[in-house]
């Protein structure tokens, strides 16, 4: 379990320190990942290590990155079910694992060049996304990382609007499951592509707490399985949530 401030202590870092990641954090990661790729079917995170070629292309957009050199790229088998949402969930994990490490972390959807990706690719298999790690260049921190930030972060919005009422209003919900309140925030410190935020959360009539996507965001499986990992670490079982049922389609690795 972990505390709102825990989960709060994670913000996407954009501008990272030349300094490479010292071994014994590469060993606690590789371990991590290995973990996750032995356990879940269809994962296959792998940790690329001082190259930057799949950024090169990429300077003047959205992902405009300093020394974007070390990162996870969430290879999938997208032969097996629910893996959008399953590569979310564990990259979050994996997330959190380097906050922990002293890391800063930015997930980036599709500003990278797949194919300069140095990874393992076989039949099946889809770089979904990458996870930048490093750390953040504290003293130089970027205009452009600034600018980025503020955009996406216009107005933090409140955490009442993330409840849906499916005949159970927010107030009564709020009586009959506490954490209901914690969990809504937990939602807030979950990164999202481009800041969308599209996960809800309801109240079932067993008073679980169900996180889903709307009819206009079915598209964002990714973002679910991020909220889920958070959701979970902030509220435990008292959250509702079918790992293995999913509606999910293939997005191209777009701009995300
Ligand atoms: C699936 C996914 C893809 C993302 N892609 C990019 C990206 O291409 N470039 C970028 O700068 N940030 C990217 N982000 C980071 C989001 O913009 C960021 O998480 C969001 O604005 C919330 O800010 P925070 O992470 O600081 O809380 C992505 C996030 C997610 C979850």
């Amino acid at each position: 379990m972990m505390t709102l401030e825990q989960l709060g202590q994670r913000h996407s870092v954009r501008s990272f320190s030349p300094e490479p990641l010292p071994d014994s954090i590469l060993r606690s990661l590789k371990a991590e990942i290995t973990d996750i790729n032995t356990h879940e079917a269809g994962m296959h995170f792998q940790l690329v290590v001082n190259d930057d070629s799949a950024f090169r292309g990429f300077r003047k957009s959205y992902g405009f990155f300093s020394n974007p050199r070390n990162y996870i790229a969430a290879v999938v088998d997208k032969s097996y079910p629910c893996t959008l949402r399953k590569a979310g969930y564990f990259a979050e994990q994996l997330v959190m694992k380097s906050v922990e490490l002293g890391l800063g972390t930015c997930f980036v959807g599709g500003t990278f060049d797949a194919a300069s990706v140095p990874v393992q690719i076989r039949a099946d298999w889809k770089i979904l996304f990458v996870v930048l790690l490093g750390y953040a260049e504290k003293d130089k921190k970027r205009a452009m990382d600034r600018i980025i930030t503020k955009i996406i972060h216009r107005k933090e919005p409140d955490w009442k609007a993330f409840y849906v009422d499916k005949g159970i209003s927010l107030d009564e919900a709020l009586i009959k499951q506490p954490a209901l309140e914690t969990a809504l925030k937990a939602l807030l410190t979950a990164p999202s592509a481009l800041n969308k935020r599209p996960v809800r959360l309801t109240l079932d009539s067993d008073n679980k707490i169900v996180a889903f996507l709307p009819e206009s965001a079915k598209d964002r499986e990714i973002d679910l399985g991020i909220a889920i990992w958070n959701l979970e670490a902030a509220v435990g079982d008292v959250l509702r949530f079918p790992h293995d049922e999913c509606e999910e389609t293939y997005q191209p690795a777009e701009h995300q």
